[in-house]
């Protein structure tokens, strides 16, 4: 294989500027308090940070609705605090990559405010506007996936806008090429300052069916997420995905999006220094023909189970390095378990098992299989869902609007609404970092109101004070085990062998480069083996270099490992 590029030898960590660190005391991230925390991250082993939207937004959608493309929000800071966290992130060996968001702009963006000001305004065009259907409704029945229908009726024009998204995010109608050329001309702003790269947005949403065809499923937004509320079996809840899809059909994966992707993958081609793009999608036909759209797409599938169990995560290897394979041998896998849209990994895929060690086996995962890992704030100290008990407290709008709408849509009572609408909201895995057992965990001073709640567990060892001055606590395992990686070519570069791939209590396989083979051991089990490895060649021991149990490190013979349960066991083979 060719010399490997920056991001595919990194481990990224996604920051949530809102909840990492406030800097200025007012009880909402900023740009000062990320800064101050770039050491943390460096010490830590991360090598490039995916932020979370900074930009100016009214905060319909926590930062996913931007009303100015080249600008920072004020309460984060200047466009000179966001200058100094680059460099100060550069000087320390990090990259840095932005959020990138294509599909819609706020409905606060002067772009939109032109758009909507009259039928005939130069940038009419630049959003989706559509008649009424002849009874004075909206013009099909396509749904929002957050908020009802997707079309906004505006009084002033007539007319009916599309959303995707919340109705005050608008679609950008990128059939216009002057579309095309602002947000091009937004990107190679941050790139210009010298950004790393980018996270694209929900690329899957950006264009529509030219003919706006109505789907074949009459079913309300509301009416299908109560549904998937009351599912109980696995099933059922695969059923309900597929009238999902045909419920979407129309209005995602659209002609022209690889077109698109090669155009903005030439922009960045145009700057030195290997700026990359990972696409919030799974989908690898994003890879293009091997090199010509995204760097990156990421390995969704993995994280949609309720477990991870080897079978799992073997078929899921199985199917995915077979797909990229097949598009190129170069294609570069990119694997997470979770962000600031799903529930805390310290929370999820651990029902009823011992939640600490598996934490320390899927962060294991994450460093130990083929491609880039993607680590999200705060899960290095086994942050955990914070549920909300007042609705009073929710800020994320999909929260609050399934409280409404299940109340006063579909006469669910309100105690039973506000349970299903904490459980739903992403605001549970967005709460502020906890830095110390301190008032606010540390996030910020006493007596200030932080955007959401802190969780309470901060006084029980969930935050970084704490878990810094004990060697045995999940911070310092993750920093052990990411500076464990960098010294290991095999993990970085190696190509993936399954083996033992009958076991449904241990994942095992190799990672062989020409520097190094490496045996790794991930028991998902409470139960202790023996284990017994027949490789080919004249193999015949295996030096442990990495173990989560207090077992000494040592040599061991390949043809008897003890593995302790959920254990994470690594050597490297001789
Ligand atoms: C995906 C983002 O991750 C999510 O937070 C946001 O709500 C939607 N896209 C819309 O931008
Ligand atoms: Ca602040």
């Amino acid at each position: 294989m060719s010399q490997l590029k920056w991001w595919q030898e990194v481990v990224f960590y996604q920051i949530y500027p809102r909840s990492f660190a406030d800097g200025n005391g007012d009880g909402i991230g900023d740009f000062r308090g990320m800064i101050e925390k770039l050491d943390y991250l460096r010490d830590l082993g991360i090598g490039a940070i995916w932020l979370s939207p900074h930009y100016p937004s009214p905060m319909d959608d926590c930062g996913y609705d931007i009303s100015d493309y080249t600008a920072v929000a004020p309460e984060y800071g200047t466009l000179e605090d966001f200058k100094a966290f680059l460099a100060g992130a550069h000087l320390r060996g990090m990259r840095v990559i932005l959020d990138l968001v294509l599909n819609h702009t706020s409905d606060e963006h002067p772009w939109f405010l032109e758009s909507r000001s009259s039928r005939d305004n130069p940038k009419r065009d630049w959003y989706i506007w559509l008649d009424p259907a002849p009874d004075g409704g909206a013009p099909n029945n396509w749904n929002s996936t957050f908020d009802g229908s997707a079309w906004e009726f505006d009084e002033t024009t007539g007319q009916y806008y599309y959303h995707f998204f919340f109705k005050q995010q608008p679609d950008l109608n990128w059939r216009n090429p002057q579309v095309k050329q602002a947000m091009f001309d937004a990107a190679r702003f941050w790139l210009d300052l010298g950004v790393d790269g980018f996270r694209l947005d929900a690329i899957g949403t950006i264009f529509e069916h030219p003919d706006m065809p109505n789907h074949p499923v009459n079913m309300t937004l509301a009416e299908l997420r109560r549904r998937f509320h009351t599912c109980q079996t696995a099933e059922e809840r695969a059923e309900l995905g597929k009238t999902w899809e045909k419920m979407f059909k129309f209005q995602v994966e659209q002609l022209g999006m690889h077109e698109l992707m090669q155009e903005l993958r030439a922009v960045l081609d145009e700057y030195d220094g290997d700026r990359m793009l990972v696409g919030e999608n799974d989908d690898i036909a994003y890879h293009g023909s091997g090199d010509n759209e995204l760097h990156m797409v990421f390995n969704f599938p993995l994280m949609r189970t309720d477990r991870l169990s080897p079978d799992w995560i073997r078929a899921n290897q199985r199917d995915r390095l077979a797909a990229l394979g097949a598009i190129s041998p170069e294609s570069w896998p990119c694997n997470t378990l979770g962000n600031h849209d799903c529930p805390r990994l310290f929370t999820s895929f651990c029902d009823g098992l011992p939640k600490d060690a598996l934490a320390r086996l899927h962060l294991a995962l994450m460093l130990t299989l083929r491609g880039t890992p993607f680590l999200y704030n705060g899960e290095e100290i086994g942050m955990t869902d914070l549920i909300l008990e007042d609705i009073g407290q929710f800020r994320d709008t999909l929260g609050t609007w399934v409280y409404h709408a299940e109340i006063e849509e579909l006469g669910v009572p309100q105690k039973e609404a506000l349970e299903h609408a904490a459980r739903l909201t992403r605001d549970k895995n967005r709460t502020p970092m906890q830095w110390q057992n301190a008032p606010n965990g540390g996030f910020s001073p006493e007596g200030v109101e932080t955007w959401l709640p802190v969780n309470p567990d901060y006084a029980s060892c969930v935050n970084v004070a704490d878990q810094e001055s004990n060697p045995a606590s999940m911070l310092n395992f993750y920093r052990r085990m990411l500076h464990f990686r960098q010294q290991m070519p095999a993990l970085i570069r190696g190509d993936y062998t399954p083996l033992h791939e009958d076991s449904s209590d241990y994942f095992a396989f190799l990672r062989r480069c020409n520097e190094q083979t490496c045996l790794v051991i991930l028991n998902l089990s409470e139960k202790a083996h023996l284990l017994a490895f027949d490789l080919p060649g004249q193999h015949k021991t295996a030096k442990c270099v990495f173990r989560s149990s207090t077992v000494g490190i040592g040599e061991d013979i390949l043809s008897s490992i003890p593995i302790q349960p959920y254990e994470v066991y690594i050597a490297e083979i001789q």
